[in-house]
């Protein structure tokens, strides 16, 4: 599996995945974006960053991306993924996330990388929890999801808790 920077070619792609409930997920907010409104997102304020997520054979099959929640303590990274419905139960989301913790600690100076996720959605609280993330709280009725608001889990790792790179510094 391999990570990389979310390119212009891909945006059809990844509005096709987005438009579609199948593929964004059950516990995702509903929305629908075209062609351009992807465009803008990767030039957007809130320096949201997407990478795609690809199969050793260069099949897309999902994506995953940090942003900032802005505090003022300061901006905390987070981040969020979803994968094509064929392609989940096989660990990649997980890799997907090993990874971008270990670029996130490497590139940025930041003690925390969290990530929210609807109750309900156990898939996504199992990845985080694989991944050496620790479940700190419910933030009550964050999403608005299909008509109604709904508790969120935060998560969260901690720079002291990740220690060092599980798999960017991978030479074998
Ligand atoms: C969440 C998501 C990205 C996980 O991707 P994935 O590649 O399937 O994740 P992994 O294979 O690395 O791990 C999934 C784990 O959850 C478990 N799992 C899956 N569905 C589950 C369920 N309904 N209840 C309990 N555990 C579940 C799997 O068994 C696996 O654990 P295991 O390795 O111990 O068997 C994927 O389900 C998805 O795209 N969902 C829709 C979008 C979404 O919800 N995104 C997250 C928003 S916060």
């Amino acid at each position: 599996m391999n990570l990389r920077v979310m390119e212009k070619e891909d945006l059809s792609l990844f509005a096709e995945w987005v438009n579609k409930p199948e593929v964004f997920g059950e516990y995702n907010p509903l929305r629908q974006m075209s062609r351009t409104e992807t465009e803008k997102m990767l030039e957007n304020p809130l320096e949201l960053k997407p990478f795609i997520i690809e199969k050793k054979d260069g099949s897309k099959i999902g994506f995953i991306a940090h942003f900032y929640v802005l505090h003022i303590s300061g901006r905390q990274p987070e981040i969020g993924y979803s994968l094509v419905p064929n392609e989940r139960g096989k660990g990649y989301c997980t890799e997907a996330v090993n990874i971008m913790v270990d670029y996130l600690f490497l590139s940025k100076d930041t003690m925390r990388v969290q990530a929210t996720t609807d109750t309900r959605n156990l898939a996504s609280q199992k990845v985080l929890e694989k991944a050496g993330f620790k479940k700190e709280g419910t933030i009550r009725k964050l999403f608005f999801i299909r008509g109604e608001l709904r508790d969120a889990y935060l998560y969260s790792i901690l720079r002291e808790e990740w220690k060092e790179p599980k798999i960017l510094t991978r030479t074998t």
